[in-house]
């Protein structure tokens, strides 16, 4: 066996979760499963419907509806790039404690429709988040367009002349390439400077194309891509240095909006075992080759799972401790709430059992 069977790590810090409306039935359903996964930290995203997060007022609201559902994670908040974000709105976003911007180009994902058409017109916003060190979060995508030969096998690599344009212009904005997905993009975010980083799913270090082209609870944006692309993204894992850390995108829909008459809605379920399906990919990855079983140092998983996140956010260090037991769960084929179904990643599939210590 590559891994141990149990590791003891301090709690993650899962820097990138979609929770939804708070008061709501898919959030009472997903928020309480953070911690279940030895998550105690996340990074909240603000992409809500019918109205996203765009003032401080709402996000200390939401967060306050967050807490309400489970007050022992530490929730970072933030706001979604609009045009009612002016650089006043930062100044007050950073005293109330916001941690970032999320910019999403219009037309790229989920609830994208009243997002970024051109960073142009945000000039002084930018500057504004780059004087009071608010991170800018970025969503790494172009939209899909027939015209100019974008389709989401490659609306990541065209974006990143956009992330290389943006840090040239703001050069000490702390930047976020959320959710990577391509060897293109860990090259591109390994040789900008140590404020641009990256976040890392679970998912994306398991699935390929062939993977989501089957199975609609294997979609989301950015869509998994080749096996030189995974390749890549577990080798950023075990050699992240600080650079690249655990976001998850855990990404929660109603099995209705999966599985309905329309298009199928973009996003994997994968916060109630997040570290799970992350050691269950690293383990396929050394037994494919893709990566040494000596580069899985608990070091490894302790910067990864927990503390480069943390730094890059000036979060306070874990104080508390879990363990990972392997085969000490199975994934659940369902999570049931109030008029909603979601269905988790590897539903039914064994997995790490989490004890906090
Ligand atoms: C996310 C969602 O459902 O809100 N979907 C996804 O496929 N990742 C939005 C996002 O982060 O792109
Ligand atoms: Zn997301």
């Amino acid at each position: 066996m590559a891994l141990k069977d149990s590791y003891t790590l301090p709690a993650a810090a899962d820097m990138h979760v979609h929770l939804r409306n708070a008061p709501g039935a898919i959030a009472s359903l997903v928020t309480p499963t953070i911690r279940s996964a030895g998550v105690d930290t996340v990074f909240v995203m603000p992409n809500l419907a019918p109205r996203p997060v765009v003032s401080v007022a709402e996000a200390l609201e939401y967060k306050k509806a967050l807490q309400q559902l489970d007050g022992q994670v530490n929730y970072l908040m933030s706001l979604y790039l609009h045009e009612s974000v002016t650089p006043d709105v930062i100044r007050e976003a950073k005293k109330a404690g916001i941690a970032g911007v999320k910019a999403y180009p219009r037309g790229a994902t989920t609830n994208s429709q009243w997002g970024v058409v051109s960073f142009e017109p945000f000039h002084e916003v930018l500057q504004a988040m780059e004087e009071e060190g608010v991170v800018l979060n970025l969503h790494g995508e172009v939209p899909s367009s027939s015209a100019d030969g974008v389709t989401v096998m490659n609306a990541e690599e065209r974006f990143l002349p956009v992330l290389q344009g943006l840090v040239a212009k703001y050069p000490r904005l702390k930047i976020v390439l959320e959710h990577c997905t391509s060897a293109d993009a860990v090259k591109a975010v390994t040789a900008l400077g140590e404020n641009v980083v990256a976040t890392i799913t679970a998912h994306h270090l398991s699935l390929l194309v062939d993977d989501w082209s089957a199975n609609v609870h294997h979609y989301c944006k950015p869509s998994a891509k080749s096996p030189e692309d995974r390749r890549a993204l577990l080798n950023a894992v075990v050699t992240s240095n600080g650079k690249f850390f655990l976001g998850t995108d855990s990404a929660p829909h109603d099995i209705t909006s999966k599985k309905g008459k329309g298009n199928t809605a973009a996003g994997v379920f994968t916060q109630p075992h997040a570290l799970g399906y992350v050691l269950t990919a690293l383990e396929e990855a050394i037994a494919r080759g893709d990566i040494a079983d000596s580069s899985v140092t608990e070091d490894v998983l302790k910067g990864f799972f927990s503390e480069y996140g943390r730094q890059f956010y000036g979060v306070p260090l874990a104080t508390k401790q879990i363990r990972l037991t392997r085969g000490g769960a199975r994934v659940e084929e369902s999570l049931k709430g109030e008029g909603v179904e979601v269905v988790p990643f590897r539903a039914g599939e064994e997995t790490w059992g989490v004890e906090w210590l």
